[in-house]
């Protein structure tokens, strides 16, 4: 039996770094759960997201995955290192990802980071940065009001347009060059962040290196997937799953199956 990789968000915004992984590794099967029940994580406290991320973590490890990608920066700030500890799998973050590309990226060596309450009330990302480049200059910048657009299936319209230009402005006096997309859900507005910052911001999101980090693992640890025909992919979510699907097909553009999951907060917990 192959052994899937185990992808994990809050909602939606983990399809960003699962569409990377199928482009980068097409032959991996992928078990997808996004808690689109008790999305937006951004605001919840850290304790809060740690039993969330336990408890999806605790559901996935049935199918007996042979890695975990916690396709979350609220989840990777706060209880990345909770879950390394719990399994004896790879775990692989979002955030050292982003800012290893954000440091390639930056000449100015002023990066701007916009992410949920959570991920920018952690720090998470100023410390990554720094451990890589201690004289980098960061902004950062809470948006909390992006999340809610994304699931909801909002991408382009006026009111996303304004909400995106007004939300971003304090960053707009700084001079970056770089901006980290540090909420995996951001991708799916990137064509407005990108025209609200103007060329001259170079956008990163995590999704392509942290694909090639579970890679790099897989091959270092000879568990690549080598059967020659293509796997089925699986997703779970806790919510509505009519509207996770339909966002999941138009981001992925392909058929997917799905299984809606009913909670059982106190069995599974
Ligand atoms: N996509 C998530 C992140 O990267 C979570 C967003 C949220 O649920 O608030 O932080």
């Amino acid at each position: 039996m192959q052994r899937p990789i185990a992808i994990l968000d809050s909602g939606v915004g983990g399809l960003t770094v699962v569409r990377e992984v199928m482009r980068q590794l097409p032959r991996e099967k992928v078990i997808y759960f996004g808690d689109t029940a008790r999305t937006p994580y951004g605001p919840r406290p850290a304790e809060e997201v740690v039993r969330f991320t336990d408890e999806i973590v605790t559901y996935l490890m049935q199918f007996k995955p042979k890695m975990i990608i916690i396709a979350c920066n609220t989840a990777t700030a706060v209880a990345l290192e909770h879950i390394r500890s719990r399994v004896d799998i790879p775990v692989v973050g979002v955030i050292n990802p982003g800012s290893r590309a954000a440091i390639k990226s930056t000449k100015s060596g002023i990066v701007g980071i916009i992410g949920t309450i959570g991920t920018v009330r952690s720090q998470a990302y100023e410390e990554a940065l720094k451990r890589l480049n201690p004289n980098i200059h960061v902004a950062s910048l809470a948006c909390p009001l992006f999340v809610p657009l994304v699931e909801q299936g909002n991408f382009r319209s006026e009111q996303t347009f304004e909400t995106i230009r007004s939300s971003l402005e304090p960053l707009k006096e700084i001079p970056l060059d770089t901006l980290i997309l540090g909420c995996t859900h951001y991708p799916f507005l990137a064509d407005t962040i990108g025209e609200v910052m103007g060329p001259g911001v170079k956008l990163i999101s995590s999704d392509s290196e942290t694909a090639r980090e579970m890679s790099a693992i897989l091959q270092e640890t000879g568990k690549l997937a080598a059967q020659p025909e293509l796997p089925v992919h699986q997703f779970f979510c806790s919510g509505d799953p009519r509207l996770f699907k339909r966002i999941a097909q138009q981001w992925l553009g392909e058929q997917i199956e799905l299984t809606p999951v009913v909670w059982q907060i106190p069995q599974i917990g």
